[in-house]
């Protein structure tokens, strides 16, 4: 423990971990956690929230240096939970104590908040031209899994889950976080392991990365797009693709695939390769299915949400022209269902 937190915390019983250590058994025992983080990059703020979520929703206060206001802003909160800026002041502690949220909001907003700190970093890195920063993404999708798994099991919990992306003023941005949200939640119903889950999820956050450069006045159009707009729109699978495949870090080869198939169909009508049934793996149908979904119940600048009756209805005609994996829909309706 560095000497300021140690000065400011004397007087209380006070015990020091190292943050690979906590666990489930400290989170029963502890009335209130002190993390000390390096906050400056994204992947150190995934790693902090995942130390956050293995203390299982205790109040916790965060200690950063100053540098950290480049990333998280002054006043920061992360995860719902205050960031105090070193030197701290006498009684910043004591103060900060007081303004913790309650326990629900906590893991939530922390789930979304690596995500969406992953997801701007890389939409900045293709506008600037540089290589993707890809290694946040699979601690940010570790904790937006374990955050989710909490809020899946109460309605109250999940709407806040959505609440926090729905405050994404990026419409692609939105989408993608949305996708994942869907697609965890699919995953959960299928029974898939946390690993899955995580690799459903940044696979999810990934997928329409090649968005990044298509023009924004082009993504956001009302009404049809004229050909030379629609070329720009298609060729952001194998455009995602290629900006990944040049990207800070190896990319997992099935994340790449759904990248670049994720609009392909069954029958072969799909883009950017035709590829028919045997040349879709299962994570791809399924990511296909999720997304079709996601955008048509989603609020796009250019068109209001679709009821789910309806889109529903819509997978399952696609389905009957052979266009969808019929096993994937049937379980993805009955998950929509199930969940009303
Ligand atoms: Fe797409
Ligand atoms: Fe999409």
């Amino acid at each position: 423990m560095s000497s300021d937190v140690a000065m400011a915390l004397r007087g209380r019983s006070v015990l020091c971990i190292r943050p690979r250590h906590v666990g489930p058994a400290l989170a029963g025992s502890v009335v209130g956690a002190l993390v000390e983080a390096d906050l400056r990059h994204v992947a150190d703020i995934a790693s902090a929230l995942s130390t956050y979520a293995r203390l299982g929703g205790v109040p916790t206060i965060f200690v950063a240096d100053p540098s950290t206001a480049r990333v998280l802003g002054d006043d920061a909160r992360l995860a719902g939970c205050p960031v105090l800026v070193r030197p701290l002041a006498p009684g910043a502690i004591e103060a900060a104590l007081g303004t913790l949220p309650d326990a629900v909001e906590r893991p939530l907003a922390g789930g979304v908040s690596a995500a969406i700190l992953a997801l701007t970093d890389a939409f900045a890195d293709v506008s600037a031209g540089r290589p993707i920063a890809v290694a946040p993404f699979a601690p940010a999708s570790r904790v937006f899994v374990s955050a989710l798994k909490v809020a899946a099991d109460a309605d109250e919990t999940l709407a806040s889950f959505v609440a926090d992306i729905e405050r994404h003023h990026s419409p692609t941005l939105r989408h993608s976080l949305s996708v994942a949200m869907n697609a965890a939640l699919f995953g959960l119903h299928l029974g898939l392991g946390r690993g899955e889950l995580a690799l459903v999820v940044e696979a999810a956050l990934l997928h329409d990365i090649g968005k990044a450069i298509v023009p924004l006045e082009v993504l956001d159009k009302p009404g049809r797009l004229d050909a030379e707009e629609l070329v720009a729109v298609r060729a952001h699978p194998s455009e995602g693709e290629r900006l990944l495949r040049n990207a800070s870090h190896p990319v997992a080869p099935e994340i790449l695939r759904v990248v670049r198939h994720h609009h392909e169909y069954l029958d072969g009508s799909g883009y950017p390769d035709g590829l028919k049934a045997d040349g879709i793996p299962d994570m791809v149908r399924l990511m296909t299915v999720v997304d079709i979904f996601t955008a048509l119940v989603e609020d796009r600048p250019y068109k209001t949400p679709m009821p789910q009756a309806q889109a529903v209805a819509i997978l399952r005609s696609m389905t009957h022209d052979g266009k969808l994996d019929p096993a994937i829909v049937s379980r993805f309706v009955e998950m929509i269902e199930e969940r009303g």
